[in-house]
């Protein structure tokens, strides 16, 4: 019923850092890189190639990712342009990932463009990854409803699908910016697309801003997807869309996934271990379960609590 193994790309200094008031200096980003990469994570989205201005929390793409390339995984970054294809490229990024945004409201604040000029912007940004022999993939953000204009029908989700796939994007990223979907909403979208585009590959990216976050992983379990993205202590927002609070937790989604029998490759204690860290470099409760409560399997002493005698 569940697929048997579920690929996990950590998005936390990215997703994570981007929403973060101050700047994390570079070497403490790498230092999170390695720690994901000690746990299993096989794939890391590290950063943005981004303008500095829109998001100074990653101005630093080009060092982070060079550290990042010496530990392993593959590592992929998100370009919203040429410009940032090129700086991906000359950083010898693993996979240079595109986003689109399914609102012309939310393509408005976080490109500054519209939906049709964001992907006319996708063009020279394939032929820079062709020429260069990157993987391109892409991410439609607010694909599951937008916070300025609300529902996004499927079928807008679809078409900017196949805007992208007619440009050799094979691999797409559905998001869930500000964590509108819910299980059914999950299972039309991605009903739609798998009727419309069979041979697309699909990772779900749920943020758990409304507490749905790992019932609409347990939906596209259903529906066969086997990639997620995550972020580690369930860090996360998008600064440019209103109301957007953390990514679903890394661990507290390798903790379900193998309670279902599902394979991830990542060691929960050592992903609890750079959650905490990143909690205690952060200075404040992120939203993480896992980390607080362990898996259930951690058994507390009987004389650790008080006896209800009346
Ligand atoms: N990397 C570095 N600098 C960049 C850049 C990039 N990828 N793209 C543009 N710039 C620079 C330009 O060179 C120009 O600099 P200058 O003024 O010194 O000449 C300046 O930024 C403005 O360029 P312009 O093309 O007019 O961009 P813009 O101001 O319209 O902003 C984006 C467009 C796409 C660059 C910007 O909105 C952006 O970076 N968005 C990303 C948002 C994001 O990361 N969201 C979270 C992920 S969902
Ligand atoms: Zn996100």
């Amino acid at each position: 019923m569940y697929p048997s193994r579920v690929d996990i790309t950590e998005v936390g200094t990215r997703d994570g850092l981007q929403a973060e008031q101050q700047f994390v200096p570079t070497e403490r980003k790498i230092e999170f890189i390695a720690g994901f990469a000690a746990a299993g994570l096989r794939r890391i989205e590290a950063t943005s190639f981004v303008s500095p201005r829109a998001v100074p929390q990653l101005a630093d793409a080009a060092q982070v990712v060079a550290a990042a390339k010496t530990l392993g995984p593959t590592i992929a970054a998100l370009v919203p342009n040429a410009k940032g294809a090129m700086r991906a490229v000359e950083a010898d990024v693993d996979e240079m990932v595109v986003f689109i945004s399914a609102s012309e409201s939310h393509s408005a604040t976080n490109l500054n463009m519209s939906i049709d000029q964001a992907i006319a912007a996708v063009e020279p940004v394939a032929a820079i990854a062709r020429d260069s022999g990157k993987v391109l993939r892409a991410a439609i953000a607010v694909a599951f409803g937008c916070p300025f204009e609300g529902d996004v029908p499927a079928a807008t989700v679809s078409g900017i699908a196949g805007r992208l796939n007619s440009l050799g994007i094979g691999s797409l990223t559905l998001g869930d910016t500000t964590g509108m979907a819910s299980p059914r909403h999950v299972e039309t979208v991605c009903g739609k697309l798998f009727e419309d585009h069979p041979e697309m590959r699909l990772t779900l990216h749920f943020h758990n801003t409304r507490g749905l976050g790992l019932v609409n992983v347990m939906a596209g379990l259903k529906l066969g997807i086997d990639s997620y993205e995550s972020a580690a202590a369930g860090l996360g927002g998008c600064p440019f869309a209103a109301g957007a609070t953390g990514n679903i937790c890394t661990e507290d989604l390798v903790y379900m996934l193998s309670e279902l029998g599902i394979e991830t490759g990542i060691d929960l204690d050592a992903m609890i271990g750079v959650a905490r860290e990143m909690e205690r470099y952060l200075g404040r409760a992120l939203p993480g379960q896992l980390m607080r409560a362990g898996p259930r399997t951690r058994l507390h002493p009987v004389s650790a609590v008080r006896r209800a005698v009346g």
